[in-house]
């Protein structure tokens, strides 16, 4: 290979972090949607966007460099056809995605960190910002708005599974255990309004799962709390439901939330794992990208049924019921292993067949 002047400015191009950090800097100041209405000046934005008006000059002289806004002769700056999808409301919006303070553009961010998980298999996320991706954006404020804004609001990934395939009937109180803004615990609810459930998640979520239930009418029956799945969990549940919780976690996490749920739920209890399997299919564009974006900020995108089983062993469970698969999502229930309720070995009758 030869290096060339080319050669080092395709180099330097690739490794420029200044572009991406300027681009996700406006769409997290909304300065295209300030920008919306008429020509601003750059003290007129900082006041609209909270920002230091000597920095935010630069970054908005920078951004018509990218060709994202126009600044006329009187230092007015309009957004040009390029920068149109920052807009909130644009129909094609990236605005809320890019935002540095998004949930997708904070994992992003965190990317600052792929050295360290190149080096040891960790995620990046606590190496480049100091705590986990789900402990910061729960504890920090300033994601309140992303979280809102881009909160589950639908059921997604095959959930609809948990809901139908699994037979509730037998089960009065569930648990959704890290149950996120309490969309899918709503949905259960709605569909089998015999059950009474509570998210349990960290204290951001906690506070919006909290008030969806409310506004969906359901607080007779449900609740939320501000609680880590690595600490004691509330017992009394029929089922400790984890939807799309272990790809987060290494094995050794895993198997203690698998184990804080088995100790809460005791020997009548059950633990639902319906997990999600994150795979990117063949001939995806840009395959290696994403395959290299998935391992660095989640731990195992995809465990297989079998893994998710063997995690469940090692937390002294056993699977009474297997439920149905699909592509993405996996439903396995257990209960405690006849050894660790009993101390016994002897065979049980699944609770679910
Ligand atoms: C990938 S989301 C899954 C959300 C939801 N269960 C679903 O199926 O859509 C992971 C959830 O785990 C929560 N979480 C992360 N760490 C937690 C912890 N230590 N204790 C409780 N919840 C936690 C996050 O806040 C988030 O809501």
């Amino acid at each position: 290979m030869t290096v060339n002047g080319s050669s080092v400015e395709i180099l330097l191009d690739m490794a420029d972090l200044v572009r991406p950090n300027a681009v996700r800097a406006a769409a997290a100041l909304k300065l295209a949607d300030h920008l919306s209405g008429r020509p601003m000046t750059a003290g007129e934005l900082a006041e609209r966007a909270g920002a230091h008006e000597g920095m935010l000059g630069k970054l908005l002289r920078y951004l018509v460099e990218l060709g994202i806004l126009d600044a006329d002769d009187a230092g007015r700056y309009t957004l040009t056809e390029l920068g149109e999808p920052l807009r909130r409301d644009s129909p094609q919006s990236v605005g809320q995605y890019l935002s540095a303070e998004g949930l997708f553009g904070r994992i992003e961010l965190g990317l600052v960190g792929l050295l360290h998980s190149v080096r040891t298999g960790e995620p990046c996320h606590a190496a480049a910002f100091g705590r986990e991706y789900w402990d910061e954006i729960n504890n920090d404020p300033v994601f309140v708005p992303a979280l809102e804004a881009e909160g589950n609001q639908q059921i997604a990934w095959d959930a609809e599974l948990i809901i139908e395939a699994y037979d509730w009937s037998r089960a009065r109180r569930v648990l959704d255990v890290g149950g996120n803004d309490g969309t899918l615990l709503i949905e259960l609810l709605t569909r089998h309004p015999h059950l009474h459930g509570t998210v349990l998640d960290l204290p951001n979520l906690a506070r919006i799962a909290q008030r969806r239930i409310e506004q969906a009418g359901l607080a007779d029956r449900a609740g939320a709390v501000a609680a880590s799945f690595f600490d004691p969990l509330p017992t009394g549940y029929d089922v400790y439901l984890l939807s799309g919780i272990l790809g987060d976690w290494s094995d050794e996490r895993s198997i203690t939330i698998l184990r804080n749920c088995a100790e809460a739920a005791g020997p009548e209890g059950r633990v639902l794992l319906a997990d999600i399997h994150l795979r990117v299919p063949a001939g995806t564009p840009n395959a290696a990208r994403l395959e290299l974006f998935l391992a660095a900020s989640m731990p195992r995108p995809s465990r297989s049924v079998d893994e998710l089983r063997e995690l469940g062993r090692s937390a002294g469970l056993r699977v009474t019921w297997e439920g149905p698969s699909t592509p993405v999502r996996s439903l396995l229930e257990f209960s405690l292993a006849e050894t660790a309720a009993t101390g016994a070995e002897s065979p049980r009758e699944p609770a679910h067949a």
